[in-house]
Formats: structure tokens, C-alpha cells, sequence
């Protein structure tokens, strides 16, 4: 049933973009002055998971380049790249071509890309809540013509870590916030990825509807169903989805969705998980120094709360319950399934 499987790949870039004309305008609109020759204001998207920041962000960049053609940019993950370093190797590669390993000195990553890159351009810093150093923001700064468009869950401050002289002079000047989906547009964008991806009448209107019910205005769920079903569909050897497979496909979708986040975790929020299952629940000091115990290069309370347990949480892998006044933490079912079939 499945014809196209790549439509359901994360890295897909799907056209149209459903529902989010007024957050593509913004965006857009934050972009045009490189239609001129000009650095664009920087912009910082926040929402919730599945709520179509990453692709919006794609798209917009994907609209900019076919006005002009070429222009540099670079996507990077700051949950996956989340060092000073490691952010300046991305830009080297993709903004000006030249390969300069992390290990490299700072002031040799750049002065590379200082020399090679000439502006405007544009980089993409998805989950930029995750960078270590923020200093990497007024790096970008210095870089001629260089804009980004910064994406996170939280509407944090990214430039409270900043030095007060240099504060200043990096602004945000665009924020976007994004909800989550409403049903009606998880409905249409999982039709739309029926038709791209599985054959002619896979899907009716009315199971596009149902898993845009259980979906809960995240997309990511809404398309991950969709692929779990068909494949159910599949082994059962039908050619469409009947309803009655939507909401086993749901826990499977969230399973896989779990496995995948968990693959992406740091060193660092492993070492969370694996406390937690063995002895979680914890109260969070106690998580904190269990992990400090376990980890050689540890991050303090402040740190851990704010950027790993955080990030945890919100991707559901934890979850937190109050028992007699105290707020305990534990690992999400998904995340425990996700864990076993991922030692
Ligand atoms: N407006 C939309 N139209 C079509 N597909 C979308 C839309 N928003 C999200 N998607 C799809 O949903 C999934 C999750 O979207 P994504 O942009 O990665 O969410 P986020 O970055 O907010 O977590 C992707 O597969 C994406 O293609
Ligand atoms: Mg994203």
C-alpha cells in the first residue's frame, strides 16, 4: 500500500504547507530584505512539538532561494550539535564549503568561515534551547549579512547568557508563536500525505479524521499513525485503512516516536533515562546527583533542570507526578518501551 515511503521520512519537505499561512508570511516577511542584498532580522519560532515549526522554517528558506538563488544557508540541530565548535563545523561545510573539523580551534573555525562567507545568508538553529554556548549567537552576528531563525518549544530568553556589552547588539525581530493543530488541519495534512505516499483510495475522510482526533494537534503523531496503519493495513493484505486499526496504531506511533527522540538524546539526558529506570521515581535533586554520579563531566542543578529535564519532559520521554507535596520524576510508558528495544 505504502508507494512513496520517503513522504513519511522526517527530512520530507511537504508542498503545501497546510494551515500556517500567517506564521510562512512572518517568517517571509523576516526574510525579504536578503532579496535585496541585506541581512534579514533575526527571528525565534516557539511551539509545541509537531506544530510544523521545523517546516515552516524549511519552507520559507525554500521560498527565499528560488527568489534568489544560491544564497548560503545552513540548518543545524542544536540538540544533536550543541557546542560552540560543533555549530561553527556546520556552518563551515554549509555555508562556505570548506571542511574544518570541530577539533579545530575556535578562532580557526572562524576565521574560515570570516574569509569564505559573504553575506547575506541565512542558518537555521533548530531546538536552539539545547545550545551550550550561546556566545555562538553573537559569532553569527559578526558574520556579515548573516541572519537565523531560531526554534525552540519554550519562548526562552536565548540571550540571557550573553556578555551585557554584547547583548546589546543581537536582537530578535521577529517572534512566532506556534499552537497546537486544530483538528480539521491534522486531518487534511494526513490526507494530503495519503496521497502523496500511499496508493489511490487508501485512506477515507473518515479515518484521516479519527487520527487527527487521537493526534492531538501534533502532526508528527498524525503522520507516524498514518504510516503505522498502512503498514498494518499492509500485512493484513488490504490495499485500504479500515478504522478499527487507528487506535493501535496510535500506541505504535507513539512507541516509535519515543524510540526516535530517544536516539537523538545527548550523553548527558541518557544517563537521565537510564537512573530513571533503574531507580526512578526520583525528586529531582536526587535525579540530579544520581546522574552527577554517573556522568565525568556533569551539568549543574540549574542547568539540568532547565535545558535536559525540561526537553524530557516536554518530549514525554518524563513525567512528573506530585505525591504528599513532593514532585517526583519518572520515565513515560513510550519511553520505557522505546529504552528495551533500544539498549
Ligand atoms: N502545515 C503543515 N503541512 C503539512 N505537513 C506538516 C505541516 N506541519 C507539520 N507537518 C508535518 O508534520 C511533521 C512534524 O512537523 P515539524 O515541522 O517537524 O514539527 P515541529 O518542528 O514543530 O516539531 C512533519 O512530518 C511535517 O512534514
Ligand atoms: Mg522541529
Amino acid at each position: 500500500m505504502i508507494s512513496n515511503g520517503s513522504v513519511f521520512e522526517d527530512d520530507h519537505l511537504p508542498d503545501p504547507i497546510v494551515g500556517r499561512n500567517s506564521h510562512m508570511n512572518e517568517v517571509t516577511d523576516a526574510l525579504a530584505p536578503i532579496e535585496d542584498g541585506q541581512r534579514a532580522e533575526n527571528c525565534f519560532l516557539f511551539g509545541p512539538s509537531g506544530a510544523g515549526k521545523t517546516t515552516v522554517a524549511r519552507a520559507a528558506v525554500r521560498e527565499l532561494r528560488r527568489e534568489v538563488l544560491d544564497v548560503p544557508y545552513a540548518y543545524v540541530n542544536c540538540w544533536r550539535d550543541y557546542t560552540r565548535n560543533a555549530v561553527l563545523e556546520r556552518l563551515s561545510h554549509d555555508l562556505v564549503g570548506t571542511a574544518v573539523p570541530r577539533s579545530a580551534s575556535t578562532s580557526t573555525l572562524l576565521d574560515r568561515v570570516h574569509r569564505d562567507f559573504n553575506g547575506p545568508g541565512v542558518v537555521i538553529l533548530d531546538e536552539v534551547d539545547q545550545l551550550r554556548e550561546t556566545e555562538l549567537l553573537y559569532d553569527l552576528h559578526e558574520f556579515r549579512g548573516l541572519s537565523w531563525i531560531g526554534i525552540a518549544n519554550d519562548e526562552v530568553d536565548l540571550l540571557a547568557d550573553l556578555d551585557e556589552r554584547v547583548r546589546s547588539r543581537v536582537s530578535v525581530g521577529y517572534r512566532v508563536t506556534f499552537d497546537r493543530y486544530g483538528e480539521d488541519t491534522i486531518a487534511e495534512i494526513v490526507r494530503l500525505r495519503a496521497r502523496a505516499g500511499l496508493g489511490p483510495g487508501a485512506v477515507s475522510q473518515e479515518v484521516c479524521e479519527t487520527i487527527a482526533r487521537l493526534a492531538d494537534g501534533d502532526a508528527r503523531m498524525g503522520i507516524t499513525t498514518l504510516r503505522a496503519a498502512a503498514r498494518k493495513a499492509s500485512s493484513e493484505g488490504l490495499s485500504n485503512i479500515p478504522k478499527r486499526l487507528v487506535k493501535d496504531s496510535i500506541s505504535e506511533a507513539e512507541r516509535e516516536i519515543a524510540r526516535k527522540t530517544y536516539s537523538k538524546l545527548t550523553d548527558h539526558q541518557r544517563v537521565v533515562v537510564d537512573v530513571l529506570q533503574e531507580d526512578g521515581p526520583l525528586i529531582q535533586r536526587e535525579l540530579h546527583e544520581r546522574y552527577s554520579e554517573r556522568h565525568d563531566d556533569p551539568v549543574s542543578l540549574r542547568y539540568f533542570r532547565d535545558a535536559h529535564l525540561a526537553k524530557l519532559e516536554h518530549y514525554e520521554l518524563v513525567e512528573t507526578e506530585s505525591r504528599s507535596g513532593k514532585k517526583l520524576y519518572s520515565l513515560a510508558e513510550p519511553a520505557n518501551i522505546g529504552r528495551v528495544a533500544q539498549p
